[in-house]
């Protein structure tokens, strides 16, 4: 969810039972790439501890309006403009009441009240409560001054009662959040993505290839699906499923893949993360290569160039901002940017395939990106879900400076 990355959340945390759902809340935000602030009621304080929800945003927790050190800090208009959301979740029927009303008695109510970000209202209360007309008046309120409301949810309650007035859940809630900000930084670009290996054939049978499980490619393309552009992954050989929106061109070998790039043409940008073969063997041999009693115990096979996808692409005159990763073993820096300069790109993202827990076929990587000025970005050890969002941040911007 591209949209939350780098979002400023106040998330108010009212007193009711789900509560305990804030504290998930708080951590799907922030996987989202979200920064949290956790304000509580009095209430809400009842349900769960401050030091709960402080140790999963981050940061102390805000409680009391008339609090000289927490003001100090980060008072309560300082934080009303921090936002760009303010959620609220659970959302009480007392609470609902007071925003209502227009009441400021304590801190959370005073930061709705002051802020000019869009609050939105997580509902979690009893079903009858719910029905209530006051409620019900107060629900209309709330919509007609703008403030959004996320469900409530049907179901079994708390109490034992069933019907409506369950809080909706945390993933549920954060989606709702990332539709509060609805325009993807890429929106209306083409990304064409490259991932995976390429297969090069030595015989029917048998073929050349590398380690890349194409795990970075793909996570680039989800997270720039999410941002908003339309999406084209070319890719090698790999076990992955389509990343939603996103539209997929399977290939086998590097000719194949400069072929189906060519065809995906125009596009905006171009990130290219497949490793890609250097050479192929010269010759594909029709049939099953047979040991040869000629040749003794070697066999030697004449290779030769491929094409390079990454440097076709960007020497077109229609050349989209290029963005190339280079996977190298020694000498990371002083190599990536030297392929920078021969193939003529805008960024490449340097990549220590020597470190088994980044790189190739791993769940995490941890990179560095070099622009044309030789400047440096460091993005430090993370799941390559997480850096592919900040890597798309990152090129996204330095595409609308280009
Ligand atoms: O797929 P994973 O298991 O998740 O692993 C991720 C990764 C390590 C494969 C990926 O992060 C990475 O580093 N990809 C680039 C690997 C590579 O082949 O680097 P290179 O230094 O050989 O190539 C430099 C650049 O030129 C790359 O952008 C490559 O896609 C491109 N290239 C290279 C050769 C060629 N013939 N055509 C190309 O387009």
């Amino acid at each position: 969810m591209q949209r939350l990355y780098r979002k400023r959340i106040v998330l108010g945390v009212g007193g009711g039972i789900a509560a305990y759902k804030s504290a998930e809340l708080v951590r799907r935000l922030r996987d989202h790439g979200a920064e949290v602030r956790v304000v509580m009621t009095q209430g809400g304080r009842e349900f769960i501890t401050p030091l709960t929800l402080q140790a999963l945003s981050g940061h102390p927790v805000h409680l009391d309006l008339l609090d000289p050190a927490a003001e100090a800090a980060m008072g309560h208009i300082e934080l009303a403009r921090w936002a760009d959301l303010v959620l609220i979740a659970p959302a009480t029927a007392d609470l609902m009441a007071r925003l209502a009303q227009g009441v400021a008695n304590d801190l959370l109510t005073t930061v709705v009240l002051a802020t000019n970000a869009p609050v939105a209202l997580a509902p979690a209360m009893n079903q009858a409560m719910w029905a209530d007309p006051a409620t019900q008046a107060n629900r209309e309120q709330l919509l007609s001054r703008g403030i959004r409301l996320f469900g409530p949810g049907s179901g079994s309650q708390a109490c034992g009662d069933i019907g409506m007035g369950r809080m909706l859940e945390a993933e549920e809630l954060a989606r709702a959040a990332a539709d509060c900000f609805e325009t993807g930084m890429l929106t209306g670009k083409h990304l064409l993505i490259t991932a995976g290996p390429t297969q090069e054939n030595i015989d029917p049978v048998r073929y050349i290839t590398n380690h890349s499980s194409g795990k970075m490619g793909f996570a680039l393309a989800e997270a720039a699906a999410e941002a908003g552009a339309r999406v084209t992954l070319v890719t090698g050989p790999v076990f992955l499923p389509t990343p939603d929106r996103v539209q997929r061109i399977d290939v086998v070998s590097a000719r194949d893949m400069l072929a189906a790039c060519e065809a995906a043409m125009p596009c905006d940008i171009l990130i290219a993360a497949a490793a890609v073969a250097d050479y192929r063997p010269e010759v594909v041999a029709p049939h099953k290569l047979k040991k040869d009693p000629s040749t003794g115990d070697g066999l030697l096979l004449q290779m030769v160039r491929n094409p390079d996808i990454l440097a076709t692409l960007a020497g077109r005159t229609d050349r989209p901002f290029c963005v190339g990763f280079a996977a190298e073993t020694e000498n990371l820096l002083e190599y990536a940017a030297r392929k920078l300069r021969d193939k003529n790109l805008d960024l490449i993202v340097a990549n220590d395939v020597a470190n088994p827990s980044i790189g190739f076929n791993s769940e995490d990587n941890a990179v560095s990106v070099i622009d044309r000025q030789q400047h440096e970005t460091r993005f430090g050890q993370a799941s390559k879900g997480h850096i592919a969002r900040a890597l798309v941040a990152f090129i996204a911007e330095r595409y609308k400076e280009s």
